[in-house]
């Protein structure tokens, strides 16, 4: 038999059988597109766009449906109804999180984005209260950020009003910010350890968007064996990790129990406390996991999000003039913005929000698994099959949102101006699993924006209308277009 003829035949047996399985599962997992042996739906699917793939094929199957990634069948859960069922009624049940091949050598179920069951809760339980209360130590985080924003606006100084990409400078910040909340401590943007810091990060963040690693994923003996730039990234977690390990222990050495100054002292006295109850979830190892977690969804998350609404800014100058005015009004020119003032500046918080609507950072969530088989909507979704969540369809319904395409701060306002909250406002996600940084990011986001339009005027450096304000990237984050702009003082 040649060769041709004998992988015909294979290729043959391969769809039957998958037919064969998916036809044995009817009635079971939701409907969706005829998967391809092997290759599954991907050819149905645009790689650099999933959340528009997954609309498309929404129209068809409706809202919740099964594509094959690979051999991996996933279930996407489309439209508000859908993901609130799924998220919030069925919350516990949707919670859990599989194991990417790389995150499970890099986390070893440790931490709290990739960790499931006691590591997962307790973690996640003590990130929140750290992060919500830290009103323990002398400074709280409002506070921190409110420093690093009058930074921020100095280093903006610096640029003297010539044109600038952003891009580094709104990277610093949010950064920082972690930093000051980890460590106690804030950097100079120029400090060696924090650029080394950041440049670790942002490769992995890099690295870990690139089709390669796609494919280790699906294939994990390719991680094992074959060089590539997945190594790097394990490379940088060891060196992330042996650093929070080091301040970890300068930090025990000079631990108060009764005045911690920042989140690992927490952590240590937190540790002391659960060693008496035998409790081994907090260890060094989730210590700087969490550690490693909390930089990692909390520094490319902020920026992007920073540099895209200054983007959306310079687009509309009739908006942020009356950001500016707002400002004026409530908070003028001299004393620092404070998470107060929000809720005197209706148009300024629907701004914020029609911001983080619009570019849709994070367009499918991070994917989730159920945690054991649940009956959904009339189907069964077997235990630990992977669930992918579109925060596109709730934050660009347009049953919602008229013309969820056009940035428009009124879908956030009232008739009267007053702001105007919304259950479709969902860039942090629901349920569970709903991002545990959204308390900071919130107060982030709010007091950045807000201090650099109190001390600058945004200037385009071409025409307004050919600003284009489309994502360059979709992946795991909607990445905006490379831009410059200049920052003139007021
Ligand atoms: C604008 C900024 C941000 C956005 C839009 C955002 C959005 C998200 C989303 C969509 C998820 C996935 C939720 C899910 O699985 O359903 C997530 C998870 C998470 N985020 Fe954020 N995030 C932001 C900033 C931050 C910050 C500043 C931090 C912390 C410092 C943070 C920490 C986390 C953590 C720890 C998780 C994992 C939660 C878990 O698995 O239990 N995020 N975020």
């Amino acid at each position: 038999m040649d060769l041709a003829v004998a992988l015909v035949l294979c290729l043959c047996s391969l769809l039957l059988l998958s037919l064969w399985k998916q036809s044995s599962g009817k009635g079971k997992l939701p409907p969706g597109p005829t998967p391809l042996p092997i290759l599954g739906n991907i050819l149905q699917l645009d790689v650099k766009n999933i959340s528009k793939s997954l609309t498309s094929l929404s129209k068809v199957y409706g809202a919740v449906f099964t594509v094959y990634f690979g051999v991996k069948p996933v279930v996407v859960l489309h439209g508000y109804e859908a993901v609130k069922e799924a998220l919030i009624d069925l919350g516990e049940e949707f919670s859990g999180r599989n194991m990417f091949p790389l995150t499970e050598r890099t986390n070893k179920g440790n931490g709290i984005v990739f960790s499931n069951g006691k590591t997962w809760k307790e973690m996640r339980r003590f990130s929140l209260m750290t992060l919500r209360n830290f009103g323990m130590g002398k400074r709280s985080i409002e506070h921190r950020i409110q420093q690093e924003a009058c930074c921020l606006v100095e280093e903006l100084r610096k640029t003297n009003g010539f044109p600038c990409d952003p891009t580094f400078i709104l990277g610093c910040a949010p950064c920082n910010v972690i930093c000051s909340i980890i460590f106690h401590n804030r950097f100079d943007y120029k400090d060696p350890i924090f650029l080394d810091l950041m440049e670790k990060l942002n490769e992995n963040f890099r690295i870990l968007s690139s089709p390669w690693v796609q494919v280790c994923n699906s294939f994990p003996p390719l991680i094992d064996y074959l060089p590539g730039s997945h190594n790097k990234v394990l490379k940088n977690v060891a060196d992330l990790k042996s650093y929070v390990l080091e301040k970890a222990m300068e930090h025990k050495a000079s631990l108060d129990i009764n005045n911690p100054r920042d989140y690992i002292d927490c952590f240590l006295i937190r540790m002391e406390q659960e060693k008496q109850n035998q409790q081994l979830e907090f260890t060094f190892e989730n210590l700087t996991a969490t550690v490693f977690d909390l930089f990692g969804a909390g520094t490319e998350t902020m920026s992007t999000t920073l540099r895209y609404g200054l983007l959306l800014l310079l687009k509309h100058p009739e908006v942020t003039a009356k950001v500016q005015e707002e400002i004026d009004h409530v908070i003028g020119r001299h004393r620092s913005p404070c998470m107060k003032d929000r809720s005197h500046m209706p148009y300024t918080d629907a701004v914020v929000h029609e911001i983080q609507r619009y570019i849709d950072l994070i367009p499918s969530s991070i994917p989730h698994s159920v945690k054991r088989d649940v009956e959904f909507r009339n189907y069964i979704i077997p235990k630990g099959t992977e669930v992918l969540v579109s925060l596109t369809s709730v934050l660009y319904d347009d049953k919602v949102f008229p013309n969820p395409g056009v940035f428009d701060p009124g879908h956030f306002l009232d008739e009267s101006g007053n702001f105007k909250k919304s259950d479709y406002f969902m860039p942090f996600s629901a349920g569970k699993r709903i991002c545990a940084g959204e308390s900071l990011a919130r107060m982030e986001v709010f007091l950045f924006l807000t201090a650099i339009l109190q001390k600058f005027t945004l200037k385009s450096v071409i025409d307004t209308k050919d600003i284009d304000t489309t994502p360059i990237a979709n992946g795991l984050l909607s990445v905006p277009p490379p831009y410059k702009l200049c920052f003139i003082p007021l």
